[in-house]
């Protein structure tokens, strides 16, 4: 790929830059790396974020540590304080921001290879992102099975549970174990579609990481799995994992709603954008 100037941090020059990129026809396997920092804007709080964050918020619950609540042996020992969170997480509540109607264009436009999604809100799918294009790493709400013997549990009766939050159990009187949504917890592994699909990275000729702090593997490490040839651009209030350690990285730093918007009116796509979102 033509050499993207070096990165400056108020992101205008490199915006430019990766537009005409992919104005220029060179950005046709485009990988997408998102976190809860694509959601805050639709009214989800993100995790880590200084007071806004849930683990910032979740002392109401008296948890040994905040990440508890995605823990799956601490889920065994108590599974409330999850479906208490549940009950607010539970997708069909929220509407997908211009950020996930970006994601949305990108495939519309047959530019997008696969986008990689640490959220369990499902928005990406309200977008519009063709399921196909997506990996949700940490799983979804969108099925949930019994954790002693995996059944699988019926979707009309989970919704019922959360909006009692009265946790379900399993329908096999001899197992009774408890039922719990296919979101990945801590001490659990990964979907097989995110490690058959982890190589994809090395693939692409464009890798944009937005609004996700980076810090849980295995996922943190997709964007080192790009070749050192593919531009690499961060859209995030702040800087994180290796983003910017690369020559070819563009890091606009910011509101990812203001970044997104930037660079498709970069692209000459912010009108076609806004039309797509209004009527998501
Ligand atoms: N615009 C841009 N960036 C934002 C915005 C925003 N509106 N809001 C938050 N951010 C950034 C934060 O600065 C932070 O860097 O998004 C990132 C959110 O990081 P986390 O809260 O750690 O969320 P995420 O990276 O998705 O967490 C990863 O941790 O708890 C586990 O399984 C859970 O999938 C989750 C994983």
């Amino acid at each position: 790929a033509e050499h993207v100037p070096p990165r400056t941090l108020d992101g205008g020059r490199t915006v430019e830059a990766i537009a005409k990129y992919i104005r220029d026809g060179k950005a046709k396997k485009i990988v997408v790396m998102s976190g809860a920092g694509i959601s805050t804007s639709a009214g989800i709080p993100d995790f880590r974020s200084p007071n806004t964050g849930l683990y910032a918020n979740l002392a109401r619950l008296n948890l040994p540590y905040a990440e508890a609540v995605f823990d799956i042996s601490y889920f065994r020992t108590n599974p409330l304080p999850f479906y208490i969170l549940a009950q607010e997480l539970y997708p069909g509540r929220y509407r997908p921001t211009i950020t996930h109607s970006f994601i949305k264009l990108l495939s519309d436009k047959g530019l997008l290879l696969k986008h990689f999604t640490q959220n369990i809100d499902c928005l990406e799918r309200q977008a519009g992102v063709p399921g196909e294009k997506i990996v949700e790493a940490h799983g979804s709400f969108a099925r949930q099975s019994c954790v002693v013997c995996k059944s699988p549990y019926p979707a009309d009766r989970m919704l019922e549970a959360v909006r009692k939050m009265d946790v379900p159990h399993c329908l096999r009187p001899e197992c009774e174990g408890l039922v719990k949504p296919e979101i990945v917890f801590f001490g659990e592994s990964l979907p097989d579609e995110f490690h058959d699909n982890k190589h994809l990275p090395s693939e692409a000729d464009l890798c944009i990481v937005m609004g996700t702090s980076l810090t849980v593997q295995p996922f943190a490490s997709l964007p080192g799995f790009c070749s050192e040839s593919t531009p690499r651009v961060l859209i995030n209030l702040e800087q994180v994992g290796s983003m910017g350690s690369r020559p070819d990285d563009v890091l606009i730093l910011g509101d990812c709603d203001a970044g997104v918007r930037r660079l498709a009116s970069a692209l000459g796509w912010l009108d076609e954008l806004e039309a797509l979102w209004k009527e998501t």
